[in-house]
């Protein structure tokens, strides 16, 4: 089927939460994609940071293969081998002492969200419920994550909203301490903002953060889902930071495209959970599992991380090139593979042209374009993409 026919069927049978799709996408080997036509695009997105090992990693399509094999799913009534492995090899590597397996980003802060009102209750009783979260924050889309997340726009329509969450400023501590009160049981943030426009915090902020967690015996969670697992170049996020949260969520690469969550708890936290407070029909099945293994590995013993610093710093430099050649770029912002062009205007027709010119970005918070690739391109698509982004640039109309 060509892309003509798929589009026509998408709006006949899919509803319509995701707009227009203007590609289907069918294929993927490494940093490339081709569609139903057969156009090849550079991908810079990789799946919204999820094929952080680019398309078809054989070390993930060997994982899946194997386990597909001997048992796919068998549920959390009995032990999985691969989920134990999973969580062994991500508490090696981590702040954590266990984990605990969701399905999606937004099934792992629901956890979380969970865990921290949990952890209160028991220690403090009743009353202790309110979550301080970020403006512009972004944790999913599930009443409990929606509700912790500071966009209006995602949340409209939607209301009444879970009671106790508050906002404040990201980077801006005292918007934060202005919050807390008796009520306060966690503070949930995500190290480096990405939907609401690649966002790093600052070192400062998250020590401060963290200092008044401490004080006031409040649930530190970090939501890694985007930034985490190697994107910013360092295996998790809070490593760059330097500091220890108490409960990390975690999901989008962890699979290498196959659906997982992660909760990441440090003691007492990690045992805050007793047998039926929390579970999942799917949350760490064995193929999941299983992908994830394969991915955290090559993560780990790789040095995936370090590598995705290093091209990070050489396309941060190029996009800086840009920028001083280009005056409607106002900003080059991010950590890592996680990079960012602010536009003084909206950046939806530079994104199409990128699009149509064969690389594949995204526009968020209509101004910006987000770069994700996956974190084992090379220095040479990095010259590819800034070539194409250079041409579409030049096309672009000066405000
Ligand atoms: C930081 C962050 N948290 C949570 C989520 C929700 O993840 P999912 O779409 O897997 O539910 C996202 C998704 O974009 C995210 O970027």
């Amino acid at each position: 089927m060509d892309t003509q026919t798929l589009k026509s069927a998408s709006s006949q049978y899919l509803m319509n939460t995701y707009g227009e799709r203007a590609l289907c996408l069918v294929r993927g080997k490494g940093s490339r994609v081709w569609d139903a036509d057969g156009k090849e695009y550079l991908d810079f997105l990789a799946g919204i940071s999820v094929n952080n090992l680019g398309h078809c990693h054989p070390a993930i399509v060997r994982a899946i293969r194997e386990q597909s094999k001997v048992l796919i799913h068998c549920s959390n009534l009995y032990m999985i081998l691969p989920q134990i492995e999973l969580a062994k090899t991500l508490v090696e590597h981590s702040f954590a002492k266990k984990c605990f397996f969701a399905n999606s980003g937004t099934e792992a802060n629901e956890g979380a969200i969970k865990l921290a009102r949990l952890y209160s209750r028991n220690k403090y009783g009743e009353g202790r419920y309110e979550i301080v979260s970020m403006n512009q924050s972004f944790h999913g889309r599930t009443m409990g994550s929606l509700s912790a997340t500071g966009q209006e726009k995602v949340q409209k329509g939607f209301e009444p909203l879970l009671e106790g969450f508050r906002f404040g400023e990201f980077n801006d501590i005292n918007s934060v301490r202005q919050l807390i009160s008796d009520k306060t049981c966690a503070v949930i943030l995500e190290p480096v903002q990405g939907e609401g426009g690649v966002i790093p915090a600052t070192k400062e902020f998250l020590k401060e953060i963290r200092s008044l967690c401490d004080e006031k015996d409040l649930v530190l969670i970090l939501d890694e889902i985007q930034c985490g697992l190697g994107r910013i170049g360092t295996n998790f996020a809070y490593e760059y930071y330097e500091i220890l949260p108490d409960v990390v969520t975690l999901a989008k690469a962890l699979g290498g495209g196959v659906p997982i969550g992660a909760i990441l708890a440090r003691a007492p936290f990690s045992d805050v959970f007793s047998p039926g407070k929390h579970a999942h029909t799917f949350g760490g099945n064995p193929l999941a599992s299983a992908a994830a293994l394969a991915y955290v590995t090559e993560l780990f013993d790789k040095n995936i991380a370090s590598r995705a610093a290093e091209t990070g710093r050489y396309l941060m430099t190029q996009l800086q090139d840009l920028a001083a050649r280009y005056d409607f770029i106002k900003e080059v912002r991010g950590l890592g593979l996680m990079l960012a062009l602010v536009l003084n205007h909206p950046a939806e027709q530079l994104y199409k042209r990128c699009m149509s010119k064969g690389l594949l970005v995204n526009c968020t918070c209509e101004k910006i374009i987000r770069l994700l690739p996956p974190l084992t391109i090379t220095k040479e698509d990095c010259d590819e993409a800034t070539g194409i982004l250079e041409s579409a640039l030049s096309e672009e109309k000066r405000e």
